[in-house]
């Protein structure tokens, strides 16, 4: 899917939340997905969380700078293997800051923004993630997510509930989408992959890749 012929516009879905269609060029999409293939080799795997409840997630994630599980973040993966992740590099801050600028403009919030932590997520066409808040974070910074290969629902709610009202945005591969200021907070969840929409130039053959990056406020 293109969105060549019926350009997407950027939109504002909620306070501080903005969804910028086709952000990231197709070139940038393959190095991305490369980067998360070396990821998803270790130094932890790709691997499917398991809650507190016993129950495992149907994405399969892989973290970058701090590994996060249900609910805290740590340096080493104690959950998976206790092995520390791979070091947050320097050319992702560089990335979170020109997309949050894309997003709100380029001002000082998008210079100083430095995300320490990503959370690398990959969606087959079953996988999906229910309503929740990314709130293990002590910065109030935004949350940057990139898109690669299938497309999907994404359903961005409110700051009170998991119910309505949300706005459903379909997420295509290249998308960008921020939440910060008084969305921050806001439920979130991924409803439906859309199998076979994607993005084969991008390296990804088939399902979904999410890219969030976040600054934890942890040092
Ligand atoms: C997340 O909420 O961490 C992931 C959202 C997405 O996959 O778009
Ligand atoms: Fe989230």
């Amino acid at each position: 899917m293109s969105g060549t012929l019926f350009p997407r516009e950027r939109a504002v879905v909620a306070d501080g939340a903005v969804h910028v269609p086709d952000w990231l060029p197709p070139e940038r999409r393959r190095a991305l997905v490369d980067a998360c293939r070396a990821w998803a080799r270790g130094p932890v795997p790709l691997r499917h969380t398991v809650l507190p409840g016993g129950g495992a997630m149907s994405v399969r994630t892989v973290c970058v700078g701090w590994h996060w599980q249900p609910y805290r973040y740590s340096r080493t993966a104690d959950d998976v293997n206790g092995a520390r992740v791979a070091d947050f590099p320097g050319w992702l801050v560089g990335l979170g800051r020109e997309a949050l600028a894309a997003a709100y403009g380029d001002g000082p919030e998008s210079r100083g923004y430095t995300p320490d932590t990503a959370l690398v997520n990959f969606y087959d066409s079953a996988a999906r993630m229910g309503m929740h808040q990314d709130r293990q974070e002590r910065s109030p910074a935004p949350v940057v997510s990139l898109s690669i290969g299938d497309a999907c629902v994404f359903r961005f709610g409110n700051t009170a509930n998991r119910g309505r009202p949300y706005t459903d945005v379909e997420l295509r591969s290249g998308d960008l989408f921020v939440f910060g200021g008084p969305s921050r907070l806001a439920y979130h969840g991924v409803p439906k992959v859309l199998a076979e929409s994607g993005d084969p130039s991008a390296g990804l053959p088939r399902g979904r890749l999410n890219i969030t990056l976040r600054e934890t406020g942890l040092r």
